[in-house]
């Protein structure tokens, strides 16, 4: 079993970027914490991350019968990719919404996301550990 992690626009910048909401760990450290939860469930992992709206379609496409679950943090293009949200749709594996932060609990255009009623399921909250949350749900099935 192989699970594609994707993470989108800012992300890069965890560690320094608004700690208060988004924490201190950097994004090498969720994506080793990511893979070492994954490996003792026997699961592989591949990581992805990009700023541009394309490159994430692009890999989306890419990921069509190569994987068996997708995890995607598509930073602020959750809330207006329609292009993002109709590459999602094509997929025919799981693929989990994981947000750091309780997008519901925050400034109003947040709390919109285009990708929700494409993905299995959402995560929102539980910073780092949302992830892993992820993880479970697409080894559940859910
Ligand atoms: C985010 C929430 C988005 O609103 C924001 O634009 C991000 C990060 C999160 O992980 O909480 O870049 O997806």
């Amino acid at each position: 079993m192989t699970i594609l992690i994707i993470n989108g626009p800012n992300l890069n910048m965890l560690g320094k970027r608004n700690p208060e909401v988004y924490g201190t760990e950097t994004l090498e450290d969720i994506e080793k914490m990511i893979e070492g939860y994954a490996d003792e469930k026997g699961i592989r992992t591949e990581f992805f991350h990009s700023a541009h709206e394309g490159a994430l379609v692009e890999k989306l496409n890419e990921a069509y019968g190569k994987y068996d679950g997708v995890i995607i943090n598509a930073g602020a293009y959750t809330h207006y990719s329609y292009a993002i949200r109709d590459a999602i749709e094509i997929l025919k594996v799981p693929v989990i919404e994981v947000h750091l932060s309780d997008i519901h609990a925050r400034e109003a255009f947040r709390n919109i996301s285009v990708i929700e009623p494409v993905c299995t399921k959402q995560i929102a909250g539980f910073g780092s550990k949302g992830y892993l949350m992820a993880v479970d749900a697409i080894l559940e099935g859910k």
